[in-house]
């Protein structure tokens, strides 16, 4: 395709170095589509002929279709997809075909294509998401009222229910969901077609007709920046990285979880591995690989932003590696979402046991405190420090629980204290109680629960 100028093949392993076929082809569909609006431009402008254009559409249509059958052999001698499907082209249409690549640029197709890619993609990571925020919902649905341990420091602070702490998630992966698709508005601003290899070309083309053909909303308005930039797969990266915390943070919870340790959960045989040595184990192995490609996919976009830190405008060869990077990161967090998706489907939670270590380490020491205050008027300070007395009477004497704690040893503390306040201390009164908006009392949890539904019409 370039070899005119040169008397000697390519070095074996320069051609190694060089071909990215075997990651590019990948954009094939984008390759096509974008070829076909361009040659339909070029046709309408003038710049060939109408006939010349028939046997483009038609001779691209036909490749897609080897394409999908299996038929096309893509040649790493080609380099890449685009030169690939070009020199297909010419094979089966002859001369017409050599006139597709007039007023366009590997630079500018390479970039359109990417940039199409990268939006389809984040788009249907965003609907991973959407699916995933589902099956978290509807088991906060199950367990809107079932208690469990808050923790700060993954220290027992307040009981929550798990109906809420399923919910924070749904919240969170709303905000990576909202990111993924702003990062596909953002490719879809500008279209590099027709910016050519880096400078423009002397074609009348019509850009506006290409961009708006290939769903973007205007033509670049600079050629180098066109040509030469990736931050629309950057962004992309950026929060495909997020979400992949995210869910690296749920997969930890759920290790933690289904630990024997904390017992709260059983993940469903489907999505536990068992040891080749201990009988006894069920391990969660998703989750944990969802944790280290959590990292992967941060090291992805780590990867792409040192590329492009240093390059010199306009296009450089070092660009081309973002599509393994990039093509990585979308592969690992669609893995992920699936994989999350099935445990959180099938897994089961432990009722008693979640509601024990809700009530270990006197987690509604603040409840009473906060009944000091509210009947007593006392201020906070002080309530703080009775509570704190009444703590210290319970653990000397071995009581695990406030709410099991004779009534006369909190007056020993303090004779105010009575039975009404007593009786507040359950982690099932303590989580009622927490019914300030975006609180963790099932009523508030049940809000939640409605509001999501309605968004997921
Ligand atoms: N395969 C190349 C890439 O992905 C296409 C652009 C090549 N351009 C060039 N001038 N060699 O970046």
């Amino acid at each position: 395709m370039w070899g005119g100028r040169f008397a000697q093949q390519p070095d074996d392993a320069m051609q190694a170095i060089n071909a990215s076929i075997d990651i590019d082809k990948r954009l094939w569909r984008e390759d096509i589509e974008g070829s076909k609006a361009h040659a339909a431009m070029l046709a309408r402008q003038g710049i060939i002929t109408k006939e010349d254009d028939a046997a483009i559409q038609a001779g691209l249509d036909q490749i897609a279709a080897e394409i999908v059958e299996g038929r096309f052999v893509f040649k790493p001698a080609l380099e890449d997809i685009h030169l690939n499907i070009e020199a297909r082209l010419t094979e089966r249409i002859g001369e017409a075909g050599k006139r597709l690549h007039t007023g366009r640029s590997r630079n500018d197709q390479v970039a359109t294509d990417f940039k199409l890619w990268t939006m389809r993609a984040s788009r249907e990571a965003g609907d991973g998401l959407r699916a995933l925020q589902k099956a978290l919902v509807k088991q906060a649905d199950a367990h809107a009222d079932w208690v469990m341990p808050g923790f700060t420091h993954l220290q027992t602070a307040q009981p929550i229910t798990l109906g809420h702490h399923l919910l924070a998630y749904v919240s969170m992966f709303e905000r990576d969901r909202v990111r993924l698709i702003g990062a596909a508005l953002e490719a879809a601003w500008e279209c590099p077609l027709g910016a050519a290899a880096l400078a423009g070309t002397s074609y009348p083309i019509d850009r506006d007709a290409t961009a708006h053909d290939l769903g973007f909303h205007a033509p670049a308005a600079n050629s180098l920046d066109a040509v030469g930039s990736r931050d629309f797969a950057l962004a992309a990266l950026a929060n495909l990285s997020i979400a992949m915390t995210h869910l690296s943070r749920l997969a930890e919870e759920i290790v933690l979880w289904t630990s024997p340790q904390f017992g709260f959960a059983r993940l469903s045989d489907a999505w536990s591995t068992g040891s080749s040595i201990m009988p006894q184990k069920r391990n969660p192995d998703a989750a944990e690989l969802i944790r280290a490609k959590a990292a992967r996919v941060g090291a992805d976009f780590a990867a792409l932003n040192a590329i492009i830190q240093k390059l010199p405008l306009a296009y450089s060869k070092d660009l081309q590696e973002d599509k393994a990077l990039t093509f990585g990161a979308f592969d690992q967090f669609a893995l992920s979402v699936t994989a999350m998706i099935g445990m959180i489907e099938t897994i089961s939670f432990n009722r008693e046991a979640m509601r024990t270590a809700a009530a270990k380490g006197y987690s509604t020491a603040t409840d009473l405190a906060d009944w000091l205050v509210r009947e007593l008027k006392i201020p906070f300070r002080e309530a703080h420090e009775i509570t704190g007395r009444v703590v210290r009477r319970a653990e000397e004497l071995g009581v695990a629980e406030l709410a099991q704690l004779d009534l006369n040893e909190f007056q020993a503390v303090d004779p105010r204290i009575n039975e009404a306040a007593r009786a507040l201390l359950t982690v099932e009164k303590s989580v009622e109680s927490r019914d300030s908006y975006g609180g963790t009392a099932p009523e508030r949890v049940r809000e939640q629960i409605a509001r999501w539904k309605e968004m997921f019409i």
